[in-house]
Formats: structure tokens, sequence, C-alpha cells
């Protein structure tokens, strides 16, 4: 993809629907001189996800879209992305699935994080069946996105090592903790 020269950063836009602690961590890293990205729109799927609140304290627009007729919240959506030039989307916790005709329009321009091992654990609830599976490894995994829910080229992988007295919620703490540096390190990956 296309260099970030100088102060001409990618304009891009994340997109949540809950507790957005990666948006919080994609906002910081924007700011700082060696971030090919800057953070110019978020979208969010539901008017209460919590992440939103991170939107308000850096001033940057939000939009709440709540897909109850996706056709419509996609069209109002990439109008918006084409007003406000953005060029780089980065899904962050965005529980919707886009169209193939979206994806289409911004192809190799999406990327997505997702709490497993890809191509294993695609979908939801993933640390739930990784620990019904007895597995000793599960992680992170920053990928393009394609039409195929969690199939698209790997950009970025990490593992994290499963204790034995992890339970899902330290799991997930474990591996959100490791997907803050994956995704920034992703962006730079892609970029440079
Ligand atoms: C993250 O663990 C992310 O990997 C996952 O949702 C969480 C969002 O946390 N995404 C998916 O499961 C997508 N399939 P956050 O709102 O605190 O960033």
């Amino acid at each position: 993809m296309k260099k970030s020269i100088g102060r001409d950063k990618i304009k891009t836009a994340i997109f949540i629907s809950g507790s957005g602690s990666n948006l919080k961590n994609l906002i910081k890293f924007s700011y700082k001189r060696n971030s090919p990205v800057s953070i110019k729109l978020v979208i969010s799927n539901k008017r209460n996800a919590k992440g939103l609140k991170y939107a308000n304290q850096k001033k940057i627009e939000k939009k709440i879209i709540n897909f109850v007729r996706p056709k419509e919240s996609e069209k109002k959506i990439l109008s918006l992305l084409t007003k406000r030039k953005i060029k780089f989307i980065c899904l962050a916790g965005f529980m919707k699935i886009l169209s193939s005709n979206f994806i289409k329009k911004f192809n190799g321009k999406i990327a997505n994080i997702h709490p497993s091992l890809l191509p294993k654990y695609k979908g939801l609830h993933t640390h739930k069946k990784v620990l019904e599976n007895n597995e000793k490894f599960s992680g992170c995994t920053v990928h393009y996105v394609t039409a195929k829910l969690d199939s698209g080229k790997i950009i970025l992988q990490k593992k994290v090592k499963i204790s034995k007295t992890d339970t899902e919620n330290t799991l997930k703490r474990k591996i959100i903790k490791q997907e803050h540096k994956l995704y920034t390190n992703a962006i730079k990956k892609i970029f440079n």
C-alpha cells in the first residue's frame, strides 16, 4: 500500500461495537510521529458502545449507524467515507459482517483484529472454544478483510501461552494486551 510521507498521514476510520480498548490504543498510536495513520472517523453500530468516549475525548468525528437495514447503513457509511477522504479502515471489535459489495469498494484497505490464531477459531466465543478444546496456545491475528469471515490474508499474528488456571476472562485479558501491540505493528507493516 502507498507509503505515508511526513505529515501526510493516511486518513483512517475505525469501526467498533463495544469497549473500544483497541480503538483507544490506535488513537494513541496515531498521534505518534512514526504512525502512518491519522484517525478521522469512528463508526459504531451501537449507540452505547463504551469505546465512543475515546472519540469524544479526542474530538474525533463519530457516527452511530445501527445496521437495522444493512444495505442502507453501508450506503450511509460509504458516502461518509468518501466525503472524509478515508483511505483505510480498521475493524476493532466491530461485530457486524460487512457485505462483499462494501468490501469490494475498499478492497485491500480494510484490516481486522481477531482474538485467535487464525485460521483456527473463526467467528464468536473464541476464548471459550479454545479452552474447551484444551489448547496449549491461543493468540491474536490482524488480517485483511475479505468477503469470507475471518479469512483474509494474515498481516501479523501473536501466540499467547495458555496456563492451566486460565479462564475465559484471564485469557481475554492476556490476549487483548497483545492485540494492542499487534495492531499498531501490523499498521506499520502495511504502510512501510
Ligand atoms: C477484541 O478482543 C477483538 O479481537 C474482538 O473483539 C474484542 C474487542 O475489544 N474482535 C472480534 O472478536 C472480531 N471477530 P475492544 O472493543 O476492547 O477493542
